[in-house]
């Protein structure tokens, strides 16, 4: 099993618009498909759809941002913001969420020149991501910004 990160490119587009996430799970992210298809982010500048795949099949997705949206979370300028992550629903519990970020810094580290610092917000109520957040080594900053779906813990991992 080969497990990568990678840009996203159109060849990973039939798996991303058919992801599946539970409804409750809805209010926490944006899905690959609200990404691509409505915000049509990879045409926007500083946002960077990346796919997370295991033998070259979409299993997770997300956004890493260096536009001036992470500044809502941050001062820090040389941050990189990960955004509308989501792993498909058929592939959650696996451990491949807590597999992608130990993968994450590394991959950032490789990929963007310039950037110290993860940053990213999770909402009260996700637990489950919560917890992968905090056993893969991402520190709560202890800042707190409101989202659409209410208050939002600030995260962080130093890239050092
Ligand atoms: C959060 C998400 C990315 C995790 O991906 P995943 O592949 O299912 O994660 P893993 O299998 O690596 O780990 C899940 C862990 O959460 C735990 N978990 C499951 N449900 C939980 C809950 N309700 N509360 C707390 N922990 C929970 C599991 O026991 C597991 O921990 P363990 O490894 O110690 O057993 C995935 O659930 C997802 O896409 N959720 C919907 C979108 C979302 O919330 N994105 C994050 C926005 S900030």
């Amino acid at each position: 099993m080969t497990l990568r990160i990678q840009p996203y490119q159109s060849s990973f587009y039939g798996d991303l618009v058919n992801f599946k996430l539970a409804e409750d799970q809805l209010q926490y992210t944006a899905t690959p498909y609200d990404c691509l298809m409505i915000r049509k982010v990879e045409l926007l500048e500083g946002k960077y759809p990346t796919v997370f795949s295991e033998d070259e099949r979409a299993v997770g997705f997300f956004v890493l941002d260096i536009s001036q949206d992470k500044m809502a979370l941050t001062t820090n300028k040389n941050s990189i913001l990960l955004r509308s992550l989501s792993i498909d629903s058929i592939y959650q519990g696996k451990g491949l969420g807590t597999k992608l970020m130990k993968m994450l810094p590394g991959y950032v580290k490789d990929v963007f020149t310039g950037i110290d610092e993860i940053v990213l917000c999770v909402n009260f109520g996700n637990r489950r991501a919560l917890k992968i957040y905090e056993d893969t080594g991402y520190i709560d900053t202890g800042r707190v910004i409101e989202g659409p779906k209410g208050p939002q813990h600030v995260l962080h991992y130093p890239l050092v």
